[in-house]
């Protein structure tokens, strides 16, 4: 038997369910949040991501998906969302005016060559929104609430947001080389990836899982004695905003994020198993690193199997549970013509319509209604058909009534 590739899975049952549900509100919520749906490769020129993502960071250097095609082009499959939307905003000269922030979103699957645990895979699905265009902490407020929202009108609702500032470029640079300093001589005392990050990636020497509890961790020098004036007084607005928006966040100055883009706030999103449901951060020079103008930009990303992960042991099976409006039984061939065309004038009216399509006898199509919980039965009957009937039995109250055949949608409608 050939079996699927460590790291991936197959979507269906429950999991399929809630993914459904997640991409409902996904998409509700971007009509009321006025955003716009884009689309871009899967796979992207490997250079793409060493010049965003970072020729230091963990995903460049270990967890990236890197192949020849067939033209020799060195390529990559992405394994975040924010490069390829950067490239496409430049490659279309996505501007926008001077006035507008351009509000984009995405909801796809991204690829990293990591240790397969709960949660975590190496094919997987970020939803994510990148806004550019404006530098106003008033849109950083409004894209880290967006996310906190989104979570718990999911159902989420012990999410807290950590928040954390890593100052403008200048400020960044100041404490990277402060962290650089400060670790050297305590190099021997840092796990292998560490000492390495010292030169590629100082900033996610914070971060580290495997040293998070030493003391050489915990008297680093502190990014708040970094942070310029302008920087500390635009957090300080943030906090204002997230506060006056009832956001659950809290400052933590650990938060610095494994991409090299980011600057100003950074953000994740947890629960109390510390486990990052989604992230996100503030770039501003990214869009002109990659050889577009100065054009700000704000975003973050949600993992969508850790959501549904933390979902499925929250949601109700009441929810979940496979509720349709209308069985329609039939049997003869012109009871069969009927089920047919009520189904389809049901169903353009969006009532949730299942029909007997396995010549099912009337006792099974019973049963098959009840596996369904259907909460209407039109139990089609050839002498009913004769007299222009049609009998339709509510399920729950078990309570029968003939309607009139033109009536029949009108009268679905109006009870379910
Ligand atoms: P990230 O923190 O690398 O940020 O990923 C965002 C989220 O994707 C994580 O918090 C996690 O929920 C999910 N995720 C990451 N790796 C995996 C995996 N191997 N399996 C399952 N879920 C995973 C970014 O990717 C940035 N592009 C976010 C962003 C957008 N920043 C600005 N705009």
């Amino acid at each position: 038997m050939i079996t699927k590739p460590k790291g991936t899975y197959d979507l269906l049952g429950v999991d399929a369910k809630i993914s459904n549900y997640i991409n409902h509100e996904i998409e509700d919520f971007m009509i009321n949040y006025n955003y716009e749906y884009i689309r871009t490769p899967v796979f992207e020129s490997t250079e793409l991501f060493h010049r965003t993502v970072g020729d230091g960071t963990d995903i460049v250097t270990k967890e990236t998906y890197d192949f020849k095609d067939r033209g020799d082009r060195n390529i990559t499959l992405r394994p975040e969302g924010t490069a390829g939307v950067v490239r496409s905003v430049i490659e279309n000269k996505l501007y926008g005016n001077k006035n507008d922030p351009i509000k984009l979103y995405y909801n796809e699957t991204m690829y990293r060559y990591e240790r397969p645990q709960s949660g975590r895979f190496r094919e997987f699905t970020q939803f994510g929104i990148e806004v550019f265009n404006s530098d106003d902490a008033l849109i950083d407020a409004e894209v880290i609430s967006l996310g906190y929202n989104l979570l718990v009108s999911l159902g989420l609702d012990d999410v807290v947001v950590k928040i954390n500032t890593l100052g403008d470029a200048s400020s960044r640079e100041n404490y990277t080389n402060a962290l650089v300093s400060y670790f050297k001589p305590h190099i021997n005392d840092l796990c292998e990836d560490c000492q390495k990050r010292i030169k590629t990636n100082p900033l996610r020497i914070l971060d580290c899982k495997v040293d998070k509890n030493s003391e050489v961790l915990k008297n680093a020098p502190k990014i708040s004695d970094y942070i310029s004036k302008e920087s500390k007084e635009r957090f300080n607005k943030l906090k204002t905003y997230l506060d006056n928006l009832d956001i659950n966040y809290e400052v933590d100055e650990n938060i610095v994020r494994g991409l090299d883009y980011y600057d100003e706030c950074v953000w994740e999103y947890m629960l109390d198993d510390g486990i990052a449901l989604g992230g996100g951060g503030r770039y501003n020079s990214l869009v002109e690193n990659l050889g577009g103008p100065y054009l700000p930009g704000i975003g973050f990303a949600l993992g969508i199997e850790r959501i549904i992960l933390k979902l499925k042991e929250k949601i109700s099976d009441k929810k979940l549970e496979n509720m349709i409006d209308v069985y329609i039984m039939s049997v003869s061939d012109e009871e069969k013509i009927y089920a047919l065309k009520i189904s389809q004038d049901l169903r353009l009216n969006n009532v949730i319509t299942e029909i007997n399509g396995n010549n099912l006898s009337l006792k099974s199509q019973f049963k098959v209604a009840d596996t369904l919980n259907a909460k209407f039965l039109i139990i089609l009957k050839n002498e009913d058909l004769q007299k222009g009937l049609i009998t339709v039995k509510d399920n729950i109250t078990k309570e029968e009534v003939k309607v009139d055949e033109s009536e029949i949608v009108d009268y679905i409608l109006g009870n379910i």
